[in-house]
């Protein structure tokens, strides 16, 4: 088996080819002046069952295109197989038509994946639990909730004076297996709007009970923009709640979003390294907590 990575979070694919006691194989990726890419596979892969890592958030444009573009070559060059590591599925939150005229992304990338004739894709913590039904090709959806379980317990956050909140109803079932984890500790899932023109986030609203917890913990596949987690927790403070802390799989980090939850309540931000953070974009109040075994693990159990 041989490993290659794409430029959008190389980190990872290096600690996931280290805990497989491998190497990256080399490649290059060239851009001519007018940004185009070119992929050159420096490898012999004939034959060779291959992997490609390349998470797809910010630019997700230009990532989608530099993997179909290292699929494509790898497949030129005779490999036996292509797995799709996809660990940040970029366009996945476009997966029905929400206003009429609007095309379904997530189908489109899908589409467009399964033409390059890739064999299997392995990602974490889709946004839908659907999502995997929507390939003809073998979907592996991991997820990072048993890594944030295990923080849970290794903060020693008091879990009996504490709740975990969904900010939204899609992320109900998220909730319930993180729950299950901590010794089915107790959880209530928001009510959320969003301005489907903007996408910004413009109420959330309580359902269910936090009964007397002073402690929040909000579980979210992604951060974006951070407008989701802001209204959660301003609404949870103003029910006496006092710590918020926020568990959520994909750091995409829109624009300002690192200021704005370090200047926000929230106590502690969790995210992994699914997105490579660099540094600069790092914040005091961020945790980073890596996928890579995880992933190293289901590679050498499905790959080979
Ligand atoms: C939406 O349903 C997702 O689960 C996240 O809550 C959302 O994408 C986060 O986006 P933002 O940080 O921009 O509110």
């Amino acid at each position: 088996m041989k490993i290659f990575s794409g430029t959008a979070n190389k980190p990872l694919a290096e600690s996931v080819a280290l805990a497989l006691g491998l190497n990256l194989s080399p490649l290059e990726i060239y851009t001519f002046p007018d940004k185009e890419k070119r992929v050159r596979i420096l490898d012999s892969v004939l034959g060779v069952d291959t992997v490609v890592i390349q998470p797809t958030a910010t630019p997700g444009n230009e990532y989608y295109l530099e993997l179909f573009l290292m699929i494509d070559a790898l497949k030129r060059s005779g490999a036996k197989s292509i797995t799709a590591v996809i660990p940040y599925f970029g366009y996945q939150r476009q997966d029905h038509i929400f206003r009429d005229g609007e095309g379904v992304s997530l189908e489109m990338v899908i589409t467009l994946l399964q033409a390059l004739k890739v064999d299997k894709v392995i990602s974490f913590d889709f946004h839908a639990e659907r999502i995997p039904e929507l390939f003809n090709i073998p979907v592996t959806p991991l997820s990072a909730l048993s890594l944030f379980a295990e923080q849970i317990k290794q903060e020693k956050l008091d879990t009996a004076d504490a709740v975990l909140v969904s900010p939204d109803m899609g992320g109900i079932r998220r909730i319930k297996i993180l729950a299950e984890l901590l010794n089915n500790m107790d959880y209530v899932v928001l009510e959320k709007d969003r301005d489907l023109a903007t996408g910004e986030v413009t109420t959330a609203s309580l359902d269910g009970n936090i009964k007397s917890k002073r402690q929040a913990i909000l579980v979210d596949d992604m951060i974006s923009s951070g407008g989701t987690l802001i209204a959660a927790t301003n609404l949870l403070l103003k029910k006496n709640i006092d710590k918020v802390y926020v568990f959520a799989t994909h750091a995409v980090f829109a624009q300002g979003a690192p200021e704005v939850l370090q200047k926000s309540a929230l106590a502690r931000v969790f995210v992994t390294d699914t997105i490579r953070v660099r540094t600069s974009r790092q914040f005091p109040k961020l945790t980073i907590l890596s996928i890579a075994k995880q992933l190293a693990n289901e590679i050498k159990q499905s790959c080979q």
